[in-house]
Parts: C-alpha cells; sequence; structure tokens
C-alpha cells in the first residue's frame, strides 16, 4: 500500500493503477477506523477493484462547537488495518494540500441537506458536499462506496453526484452493528461504560417505533414514544426522531411508501445518529 499526502503523487499513482484498464473504488473516511469501515473497505476489494481509501478529517463538516480537535485519529493503526485489507493507496492529504491559501468553494445542496442533521448541525452537509466532490476529482474513482450509517450523508452525496453529472457509481452499504446492536462508529469511542449501556436505548428505541408504524399504529405517537424513551435513557438534547421518505427523505405522516426511521440524539458530549428501513405491508 502507498500511503500518499500530496496531489502530484496521488495523481501520478492513481494514473499508474489505471493503466491496467481495472476499475478504481474510492472509500472515504475521516479514520479511527472500526468494522463499519471495514466492510466498506471489503466490498471495495470483492469486486475486484483496485482500492483507494482517504482518512481526512474535515474541519469543514465541524460546526464550531463541535468535535474537531477531540475527534480520535490513529492514523498507524489505520494504515496497517487498510494494508492488511490489500488496500492500494491510502490517501491522506494535509488540511492545506485539501483547502490552500485561498481556497473559496463551496458545494452547497439545497433541500435535502435542510432537515434532519442539517437542521441540527448548519454548514455539515456543505462540508461533507465539498470535500466529496474534491475526493472525487483528487482520486477520479468509477466506483465509491458510503455507509447507509450516514443515511441523509448518502442522500445528498446521490443527489449532488446526479445534479453535477459526476460519472462515478455510488454504492450504499448496510450499517454494521456491536453484537448487542449498536451502530458502530468513530464516535462510540468518546462513551464511558454506562453510556455504552444507555447508548443501546438508541437502536432499541427505533426498534420499537419501527414495529408499531408498520403494524399501523400512529406514525406521530410512535415517534413521541421512542423520543421519550431516549430521553429517558439519559439523552439529551434528542435532535430528532423522524419517519421520511427512503429517497427524498421528504418527512411522512402515514406509512404509504417505503421509508427511513432516523434518529439523532446526545449521550453526555457524544452524539449518536441510527436509522433503519420501515416498510409498508
Ligand atoms: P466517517 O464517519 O469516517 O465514515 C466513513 C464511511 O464509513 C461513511 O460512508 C460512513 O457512512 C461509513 N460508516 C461509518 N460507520 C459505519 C457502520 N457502522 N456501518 C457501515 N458504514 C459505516 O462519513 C464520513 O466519515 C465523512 O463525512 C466523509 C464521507 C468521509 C466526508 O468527510
Amino acid at each position: 500500500m502507498q500511503t500518499l499526502r500530496d496531489l502530484p503523487a496521488l495523481r501520478a499513482a492513481v494514473d499508474a493503477l489505471k493503466s491496467d484498464g481495472k476499475p478504481l473504488t474510492l472509500v472515504p473516511t475521516m479514520g479511527a477506523l472500526h468494522d463499519g469501515h471495514m466492510a466498506l473497505v471489503e466490498e471495495a476489494r470483492r469486486r475486484g477493484r483496485h482500492v483507494v481509501v482517504s482518512i481526512f478529517v474535515n474541519p469543514r463538516q465541524f460546526g464550531p462547537n463541535e468535535d474537531l480537535d477531540a475527534y480520535p485519529r490513529r492514523e498507524a493503526k489505520d494504515a496497517q488495518m487498510l494494508a492488511a485489507a490489500g488496500v492500494d493507496i491510502l490517501w491522506i492529504p494535509p488540511v492545506n494540500v485539501m483547502y490552500p491559501a485561498g481556497y473559496a468553494t463551496n458545494i452547497s445542496v439545497s433541500g435535502i441537506s435542510d432537515g434532519l442533521d442539517g437542521a441540527a448541525r448548519p454548514g455539515h452537509f456543505d462540508g461533507v458536499s465539498t470535500v466529496v466532490t474534491k475526493l472525487f476529482n483528487q482520486v477520479r474513482p468509477d466506483v465509491a462506496i458510503f455507509g447507509e450509517k450516514d443515511y441523509q450523508q448518502l442522500a445528498v452525496i446521490r443527489r449532488f453526484v446526479a445534479d453535477l453529472d459526476l460519472s462515478v457509481e455510488i454504492i450504499g452499504m448496510p450499517t454494521q452493528r456491536a453484537e448487542d446492536g449498536l451502530a458502530l462508529s468513530s464516535r462510540n469511542a468518546y462513551l464511558s461504560e454506562e453510556e455504552r449501556k444507555a447508548a443501546l436505548a438508541l437502536p432499541r428505541a427505533l426498534g420499537e417505533a419501527k414495529r408499531q408504524i408498520e403494524k399501523g399504529e400512529p406514525v406521530e405517537g410512535a415517534l413521541a414514544k421512542a423520543i421519550a424513551t431516549l430521553a429517558a435513557h439519559g439523552f439529551d438534547p434528542v435532535d430528532y426522531v423522524s419517519l421520511c421518505d427512503a429517497a427524498t427523505l421528504a418527512p411522512m405522516t402515514v406509512l404509504d411508501r417505503p421509508a427511513r426511521l432516523l434518529g439523532a440524539a446526545r449521550l453526555g458530549k457524544t452524539r449518536l445518529i441510527d436509522n433503519i428501513a420501515v416498510d409498508p405491508a
């Protein structure tokens, strides 16, 4: 595996890889890799393609009061895991390579970026859209793989790829969970032992609301119950528990088409998100 930190070296290495005509897959990450990330890497390898993984803790997608400085950084261990998984290139640009002095351009996707995490984290999806567009232009992948763990992020990326006519195929991978059901996340490292136990209330409350809604119970009541359950387990604030159209993320009050149930809430200093499919009978 080549570990590269400047653009000319990346461009040359990508050109060399691509010269055999095999497609190239990119897996963008912010590092502190866990089995959720590695499932995306394994899917890329399974497809028999060249694999580039990027690690970049993107300042533009963190709000002023968020955890940019505290975000876990484990470059040596990440590199070991990626090399062992058969990754061809680790692209790990410094901030001044991604955003050199004078940098002034923003990619902003309206509508689908506005609700849910977009409302709770103003500017977050502009930061994601901007950096992912740049990563696509830097690495020029044929395919890029993202996790459904960040469901709204995946939907926003699909939107700008279509809108900007980018020629990259976007693949979404199911959320990888710990044995007890908690979605794997780099931010789980922030949880105390007690918080780790309480965190389970998030997937459980979403699962319970899904069952109720699929049984035909009123959506509003099921969402209110999930929010109350999270509050009772110490989540504060609960940013949202919402039922949304699975493709557009428009809010839904009646289950009349494929939907996604999404939740986000803070436990101590850790903000957790999760989501599951909800399907009409
Ligand atoms: P990060 O949180 O590091 O996640 C990188 C990729 O791994 C994302 O596509 C995310 O959805 C996926 N992922 C994380 N946890 C997962 C899990 N438990 N199961 C399956 N996939 C999981 O998301 C980002 O970084 C950034 O916003 C990024 C896209 C890299 C742009 O900066």
